[in-house]
């Protein structure tokens, strides 16, 4: 694996060599441990988009085997803005870092990145193209949700919701999932919003269920996951931005209605909380079928796998490791859900 741009980069054994990597990192990204393989490398946090946890855990991930952090975001502050080429750019940070996270509004930039480098590029979301490193951090919580009520994940029913079209969130996680066995996919979108028929047809051709719905409330019920997704109105143009109000609202007394008592409930994040949206409503915090924060916490002990694996340290990772001597909390957040409160069936 020399770069990371997409799901389609991994063979099914590559995805799992990672995910039991990032199983060996999490005493560290959990703070019982400190690591310093990375020690003296510097990664380029480059974001030409809006983030803040694939930027920031990403980052996190970095320092966190020992290495440091140069970045740059937005457009205004970058040489690009003075009419500077991807390759150029590209080419020159290299020279300063030992891998490179990228993310740009346009699909198929950071592989233009890619192209004029031979420092490893991660693929940080491009435009409505993928995000491989979210898709793999889903997977490894899927993974561990499903454990924990004792599922598996090949021959599961997954839901995917909102906003399908321009989500690049779904679209890896869709292409990484169709690598297991007799999946049943439910894709509930707007008209407008499906999910890209190439995606579709791709994993129909793996031999897996694909079903459609317009309708939030149809075919959820026997869900073993809902991956619902913000609608991404930055990527629309004028009519459908303002013309576009169907309810796609995610709420408590909605999955008390149509959903398990061990449907599992996730989001990339961020929602959209402001009232009245047509995202994850927040009366769910609290719910132990919210995997949501669970999400983001496994985020970085997955991108410290990428980062691990793309420089050819991941059988050091758990050489020379310390107890880290600081006090954290036993629990992050004050609404995080107790795991035994999910009962299976
Ligand atoms: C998503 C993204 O940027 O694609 N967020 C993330 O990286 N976790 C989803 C979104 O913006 O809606």
């Amino acid at each position: 694996m020399t770069h990371l741009l997409s799901v389609d980069d991994l063979e099914r054994d590559q995805v799992e060599a990672l995910l039991a990597t990032a199983r060996a990192a999490e005493p560290i990204a959990r703070r019982h441990k400190v690591c310093r393989v990375l020690e003296g490398a510097v990664l380029g946090n480059l974001f030409f988009e809006a983030s803040t946890r694939t930027r920031m855990s990403f980052a996190a991930a970095f320092c966190r085997l020992g290495g440091a952090v140069c970045d740059t975001t937005g457009f205004t502050f970058s040489s690009m803005a003075k009419g500077e080429s991807i390759a150029d750019t590209s080419r020159v940070i290299s020279g300063y870092c030992d891998a490179l996270v990228v993310r740009h509004p346009e699909q198929g930039a950071v592989a233009e990145f890619a192209r004029a480098t031979h420092v490893p590029v991660v693929n940080g979301g491009d435009g409505p193209g993928e995000h491989p490193s979210q898709a793999l951090l889903d997977l490894y919580t899927i993974e561990d949700e499903f454990a924990r009520l004792g599922k598996h994940v090949d021959g599961a029913h997954i839901a995917m919701v909102g906003d399908l079209r321009h989500g690049r969130t779904v679209h890896s996680l869709i292409k990484l999932l169709a690598q297991r066995s007799r999946m049943r996919f439910t894709l509930i979108a707007p008209p407008g919003l499906e999910m890209p028929p190439a995606i579709c047809d791709r994993v129909a051709a793996n031999g897996h269920l694909i079903e459609t719905r317009r309708v939030l409330r149809q075919g959820l019920h026997d869900a073993d996951l809902v991956y619902a997704t913000r609608i991404q109105r930055e990527r629309m143009s004028g009519e459908m931005r303002e013309g576009y109000t169907p309810d796609f609202r995610v709420d408590r007394a909605f999955v008390d209605t149509h959903c398990g008592v061990s449907t599992v409930l996730m989001h990339p994040l961020p929602r959209d909380s402001s009232p009245g949206a047509n995202d994850l409503s927040t009366d769910l915090d609290g719910d132990p079928r919210l995997a949501i924060f669970r999400q983001t916490d496994n985020g970085v002990a997955v991108r410290m796998a990428i980062f691990a694996t793309l420089l050819g340290v991941e059988s050091l990772l758990q050489r020379g490791l310390r107890d880290a001597p600081w006090r954290h909390p036993h629990r992050i957040g004050p609404m995080d859900a107790d795991f035994h409160a999910l009962s299976p069936g």
